[in-house]
């Protein structure tokens, strides 16, 4: 079994990745840690820069708080960025490499709570093909 995990580097993605490691434990599946990186958001900060060295360096400050959240765990983990849209790059991943399971959280960086989901977690369920558990 292979569980996607999407993540932005959020308190509630990590929860959503704890969740997805203590349930790839009991069932002894792999997971797979997905940041998808936003080329507009560097052009603010940067404007000449948003190369795959930038992009890179902020996935990996992600997949820290990522590998912090994991200390100890004992499940196979593999960490992956992408760069375009989040909601798009994650349905075509998880449904591209074959994922069983995506575990995304209700909410992200955002974090507005009047919503009952964010943008990403509402594409996401409504528009994979593979099973999406939703953390709240
Ligand atoms: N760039 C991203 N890369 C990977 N996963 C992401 C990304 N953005 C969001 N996610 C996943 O989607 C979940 C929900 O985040 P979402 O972006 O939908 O909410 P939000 O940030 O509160 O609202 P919005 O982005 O719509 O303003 C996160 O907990 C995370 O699991
Ligand atoms: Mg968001």
């Amino acid at each position: 079994m292979k569980i996607l995990a999407p993540i932005d580097g959020s308190r509630k993605s990590l929860q959503a990745l704890r969740y997805a490691v203590n349930l790839a434990e009991k069932i002894d599946a792999q997971v797979v840690v997905l940041n998808v990186q936003i080329e507009s958001d560097v052009t603010i900060v940067e404007p000449i820069s948003w190369d795959a060295p930038v992009l890179k360096k902020r996935a990996e400050k992600v997949f820290s708080l990522a590998k912090q959240e994991l200390e100890g765990s004992k499940v196979n983990v593999e960490y992956k960025m992408l760069q375009g849209d989040p909601s798009k790059e994650i349905i075509k991943y998880a449904d591209g490499q074959k994922f069983d399971m995506v575990v995304i959280g209700a909410h992200g960086l955002t974090g507005i709570r009047e919503f009952l989901l964010g943008s990403v977690a509402n594409k996401v369920s409504r528009h994979s093909m593979v099973p999406v558990l939703i953390v709240k």
